[in-house]
């Protein structure tokens, strides 16, 4: 990658076995460290050291009652901080390493620091699917907290460059790994309650969820707050993965003051294409750039086509929905 933006501190560290182990010195020492995950760059810190947690919200400008995941590379580790009951066991045997975190009771001896679960007696947990951020974890001989690695609100970096963009001065370094290959966060699943709750929609969907749970009700907020959910899951927030420009959906063109992000073959007029052939899969994986990179263009407005409403279609519709919430045309 480039030298990054003057401005930017942090070191860039190559995805080797000398990169993970300088950034999982920086872990132990109570510094911040962005690393790739499957789904989007995190924002790493030792979730144990309550300073650490402080400076991760610190850095993101993120308000302290919105909870963080904490990473871990096995379950043996994250049955000692959360009650890793019957319907967790099931879920991770499916999905885990993947893109599915799952909100547990947070158990007696939790080591975790009560800042990341912003004071509630619950705790989101997800081990990753990638070997280097697992390695890191292990290497640094503590669960990670970390939020995706962007400003509160901002869109969420699937890359090094758009972690050091925003970043670059306030964590120790980052280790480039490249792309992410989902490129949409993990599905929030809330398995405190009795009907378990799709808090943020994401790669695993809930006919996944609900196939490997056989009968339980699995409920969907179908991306809006329900009553006592508003600060359960503060990712909810209407406006959310937000680009500067505004953003205007379901659009079949655009207008002169706005660039188009198509969709699907059909898309051929589009500044940019999210899947020429119109697969949600590499959809996802271009949604976060895409946006970045039209919001830095020389346009006032960015226009999307409309996406399918169908597995991964959903989760990618609501971050546009969020992003679009409070844009005025
Ligand atoms: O894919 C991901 O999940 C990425 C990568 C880095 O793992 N992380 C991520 O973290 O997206 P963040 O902080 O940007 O989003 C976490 C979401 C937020 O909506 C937060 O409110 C919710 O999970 N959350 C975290 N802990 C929770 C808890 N105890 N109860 C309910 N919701 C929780
Ligand atoms: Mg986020």
């Amino acid at each position: 990658m480039n030298a990054p933006p003057s401005g930017s501190t942090c070191k860039v560290l190559a995805d080797d076995a000398h990169g993970i182990t300088e950034a999982a010195g920086y872990i132990r020492d109570g510094q911040l460290v962005a690393f790739a995950t499957e789904t989007v760059y995190g924002l790493g810190g030792d979730a144990t050291d309550d300073d650490a947690v402080v400076s991760i919200f610190k850095a993101k400008g993120r308000p302290r009652f919105n909870p963080l995941i904490v990473h871990y590379a096995d379950i043996s580790e994250i049955s000692r901080d959360v009650d890793f009951n019957a319907r967790a066991q099931k879920l991770a045997a499916a999905f885990w390493p993947g893109p599915l975190s799952l909100v547990l009771p947070r158990s007696a001896n939790c080591r975790i620091s009560l800042m990341a679960s912003a004071g509630m007696d619950t705790l989101a947990v997800r081990i990753p699917d990638h070997k280097t951020a697992r390695r890191l974890i292990v290497e640094s001989q503590t669960p990670i907290a970390a939020p995706s690695a962007n400003k509160s609100n901002h869109v969420s970096p699937t890359c090094a460059e758009h972690v050091i963009s925003e970043l670059g001065s306030d964590i120790a370094a980052v280790i480039d790994c490249g792309h992410c290959t989902v490129g949409i966060e993990s599905t929030v699943l809330d398995l405190t309650v009795e009907n378990p709750i799709v808090l943020r929609p994401g790669k695993v969907t809930i006919e996944e969820i609900t196939s490997v749970l056989g009968t339980t009700n699995v409920m969907n907020t179908g991306g809006n707050s329900p009553n006592g959910h508003d600060i359960k899951s503060p990712g909810m927030l209407k406006r959310h993965y937000a680009p500067h420009q505004p953003l205007r959906m379901d659009a079949q063109k655009a207008e002169p003051h706005e660039s188009l992000l198509g969709f699907g073959p059909e898309a051929s007029h589009a500044t940019l294409n999210l899947s020429p052939s119109g697969d949600l899969d590499e959809a996802a994986a271009n949604l976060f750039a895409m946006i970045r990179d039209l919001d830095r263009r020389d346009f006032s407005g960015i226009a999307v086509m409309p996406v399918p409403e169908t597995g991964l279609g959903c989760a990618i519709n609501d971050r546009l929905r969020r992003a679009a919430h409070g844009s005025s045309a």
